[in-house]
């Protein structure tokens, strides 16, 4: 039937368009979630899509951007998990001592994470006062001795070359907060606007698939 025919169409190109959609994010290392509140506490997990030219994934290690302090690593079994400390630009003086060091990168190792898998590095931390993208290294070791260190960050004309960093998009949550709401955002506050306009391409993305789904028993 005509009709069925032309939606059974359209139905597989909404599909595709989802689809499509996704893998083309999937093939870096991103942060998940990614829409933070300034100054919050937040969670996030590293995602490894993919080993080096169809290699297994032996190593990964996050660095940590200066200002984003409290970071604890989510115990990821079987990997072997190292917390890296690095000094301090400045101590931080509390009454009950000097504290000279920082987490400066975390690292993963000892896995086997072949190229067909994906894993999820998570990390918890609380994120400085700031706004804007929060670019975080991620250096992976494949068995083969290769690495893809994911590092670069989008030039003057918003292009990144080679492996891109993972990014967190940091939002001041104070200033859509129309309720006059807390001066420390937690990541329970009200939604920033641009967590807002991920929820909304959430929420697309819902209806998408929803109407695909729809579209699909029709036909
Ligand atoms: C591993 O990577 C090398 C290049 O470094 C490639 O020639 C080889 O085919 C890859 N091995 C597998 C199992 O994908
Ligand atoms: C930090 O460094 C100061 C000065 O060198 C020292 O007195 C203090 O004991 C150090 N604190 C820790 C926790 O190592
Ligand atoms: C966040 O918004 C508040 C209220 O508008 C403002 O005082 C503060 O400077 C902003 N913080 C940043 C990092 O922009
Ligand atoms: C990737 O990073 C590691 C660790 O810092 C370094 O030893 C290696 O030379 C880097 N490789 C490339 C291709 O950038």
């Amino acid at each position: 039937m005509k009709f069925s025919s032309s939606v059974t169409v359209l139905a597989s190109a909404l599909v595709s368009a989802i689809l499509l959609g996704s893998s083309s994010v999937e093939a870096h290392v991103t942060a998940n979630p990614s829409v933070a509140v300034s100054g919050g506490y937040f969670q996030s997990n590293f995602r490894v899509p993919h080993g080096c030219d169809g290699n297994a994934t032996d190593s990964v290690t996050v660095e940590i951007p200066k200002g984003v302090s409290g970071v604890k690593p989510k115990a990821t079994v079987p990997w072997i998990t190292n917390i890296n400390m690095v000094p301090l630009d400045t101590p931080i003086t509390t009454p009950t001592g000097t504290i000279n060091t920082t987490v400066g990168s975390i690292t993963w190792s000892g896995g086997n994470l072949l190229d067909s898998y994906y894993e999820d590095f998570g990390l918890q931390f609380k994120l400085p006062v700031m706004e804007g993208p929060l670019y975080w290294s991620v250096y992976q070791h494949c068995t083969n001795g290769a690495w893809n260190n994911w590092t670069n960050i989008p030039d003057a004309s918003g292009k990144t070359a080679g492996f891109p960093a993972a990014v967190i998009t940091v939002a001041n949550a104070t200033t859509t907060d129309g309720h006059g709401g807390s001066a420390s955002p937690s990541t329970s506050s009200k939604p920033s606007s641009a967590v807002g306009v991920f929820q909304s391409m959430a929420t697309f993305h819902s209806v998408l698939i929803g109407a695909a789904a729809l579209l699909m028993t029709m036909a």
